[in-house]
């Protein structure tokens, strides 16, 4: 029997958090699934989304290295791919001067390295044959200088400005890219950046994982530019727009702040 063909969908970071649930509505959609990230959970992974039907391939890599990409894009192996979910990210808390430099290279290189890499030898395909959908998970982090958590909101500003550059160099393709913007959401981000003793890490009303991830699912099927993810964090979105850089840092110091979880 000759298997029907289905769409295919590469989501970076799939392993937990937003990455998982992007990858479980594409699978829900009848995609099959080339889905990594960096530890064993990935596998884990793997079997959860497996039951939605589709063939899923799962590759546990360090995407923030060219040979880890290069790794994605071999087991791609030049399939064409319909979807492209950009996720995987890693923040990072604390003074800039007080973090150790190889865990802030570590995020510029997932973050920003890694993933331009990813969906510039993706996309290139995508051009080719003209057709495909990409999702960039920045962060509203990105419109706002991040005061002790200063590398990871510029990795996120990168990603933020270079979605929609990258939109409108395709502009006259059927190729689309879409920004999903996040605000804090209830995922594993947060411990692993060692925020938990600040504001926003500490904060017990963030956002659904689950939410952030349909919006941005959504946002993507239509070609929308940008979509960021809740009410509370459009609003401050809107204000960022219209606020001076500085007055932005200092509020960011005071969520991401250490300690100031504890006020
Ligand atoms: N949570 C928030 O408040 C928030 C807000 C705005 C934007 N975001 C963005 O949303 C995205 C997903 O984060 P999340 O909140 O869902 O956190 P998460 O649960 O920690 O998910 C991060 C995912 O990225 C993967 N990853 C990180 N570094 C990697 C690397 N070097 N190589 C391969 N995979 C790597 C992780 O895999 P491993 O577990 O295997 O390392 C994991 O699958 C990130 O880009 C983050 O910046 C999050």
């Amino acid at each position: 029997m000759i298997d029907a063909i289905r769409p295919l969908a590469v989501v970076t970071g799939a392993s937990s958090g937003i990455g998982y649930e992007l990858a479980r509505l594409a699978a829900e959609d009848g995609y099959d699934l080339v889905i990594a990230a960096d530890e064993p959970a990935i596998v884990e992974a793997q079997s959860g989304l497996e039951q939605y039907g589709g063939r899923v391939e799962s590759l546990q890599v360090d995407l923030s290295t060219i040979e880890g990409v290069d790794q994605l894009i071999a087991l791609i192996g030049g399939r064409q791919v319909d979807v492209l979910m950009a996720n995987a990210g890693r923040g990072l808390g604390h003074g800039f001067l007080d973090q150790d430099w190889a865990e802030a290279r570590f995020v510029i290189d997932t973050n920003v390295t890694g993933t331009v890499y990813l969906i510039q030898n993706v996309a290139r395909d995508m051009r080719d044959r003209d057709r495909g959908r990409i999702l960039i998970t920045g962060s509203i982090a990105g419109l706002m200088p991040g005061s002790f958590q200063a590398v990871y909101n510029g990795s996120k500003a990168f990603l933020d400005s270079f979605s929609f550059a990258l939109r409108n160099e395709l502009k006259d393709t059927n190729v689309t890219v879409s920004c999903l913007m996040p605000g804090p959401t209830d995922t594993a981000f947060f411990a692993r950046a060692d925020m938990l003793d600040t504001k926003v890490g500490a904060d017990p009303n963030k956002a659904d994982p689950a939410d952030v991830a349909l919006a941005g699912y959504r946002a993507m099927n239509k070609g929308e530019g940008d979509v960021v993810a809740g009410f509370k964090n459009k609003l401050q979105a809107a204000i960022a727009a219209v606020t001076p850089q500085s007055v932005l840092a200092q509020q960011h110091r005071k969520m991401a702040e250490p300690g100031s979880g504890d006020l």
